[in-house]
């Protein structure tokens, strides 16, 4: 089994990158809302420490994920169209980047409320900013702001997969799946 991707294909690896980072986002965008919804209790801290532990799960395999990307050959797009290239490349940039962006304003949220990470209640991260309120409602808002933006551009980027795999016909899900 070859870890390299080609021009037309996908290897395993990156298909492993790809859809362990979907089923995470897909679990945690529901246990988010959950453990908000929840009221102070061991079972809302306990859904958090599920949250914040396979978020910081998330952020650990995409750097991982886009080392191993700068090294890469990228399939080439299944585009018809040069903008729909330069689209395609925006919504992938802008998923990465919201890949980072919600671990590390998680992260600074639970920091500045004093409420350090501890990944599946055995391994401490250090708070990477000091107990500041003023902070924590600033990072909380740019956390609910990346979910929204995520939760809109996923479901333009499913969309784009279901058309090209059963309008365009060109595989393109496929060529994602194993
Ligand atoms: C049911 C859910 C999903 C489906 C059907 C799906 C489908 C696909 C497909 C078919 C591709 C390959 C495009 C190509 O070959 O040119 C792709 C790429 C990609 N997907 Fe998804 N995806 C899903 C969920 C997600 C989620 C949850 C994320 C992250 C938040 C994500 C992030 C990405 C990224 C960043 C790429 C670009 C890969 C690269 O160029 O390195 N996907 N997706
Ligand atoms: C990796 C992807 C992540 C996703 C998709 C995600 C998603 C969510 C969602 C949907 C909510 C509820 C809506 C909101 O108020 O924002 C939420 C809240 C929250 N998340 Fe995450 N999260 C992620 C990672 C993390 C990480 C790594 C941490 C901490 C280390 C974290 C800490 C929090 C906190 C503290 C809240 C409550 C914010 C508040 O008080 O308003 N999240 N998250």
């Amino acid at each position: 089994m070859d870890t390299k991707n080609t021009t037309e294909e996908w290897s395993w690896l990156s298909k492993l990158f790809h859809w362990l980072t979907a089923l995470l986002i897909f679990i945690q965008i529901p246990l988010g809302f959950y453990a908000e919804s929840l009221r102070l209790s061991p079972l809302k801290i306990d859904v958090f420490v599920w949250h914040k532990s396979l978020g910081m799960l998330v952020f650990l395999l995409v750097i991982v994920r886009l080392l191993w990307r700068i090294k890469s050959t990228i399939p080439i797009a299944l585009a018809n169209s040069r903008l729909q290239k330069i689209l395609a490349s925006a919504a992938h940039g802008i998923l990465y980047g919201l890949m980072l962006a919600l671990p590390l304003s998680g992260w600074v949220t639970s920091s500045a409320s004093n409420f350090p990470v501890k990944l599946f209640w055995l391994i401490p991260l250090p708070s990477i900013v000091g107990p500041d309120d003023a902070l924590k409602s600033i990072a909380a808002e740019v956390h609910e702001i990346c979910v929204f933006v995520l939760i809109a551009i996923l479901i333009v980027h499913i969309g784009a997969a279901l058309r090209h795999q059963l309008m365009l016909g060109d595989n393109a899900l496929k060529r994602m799946w194993f």
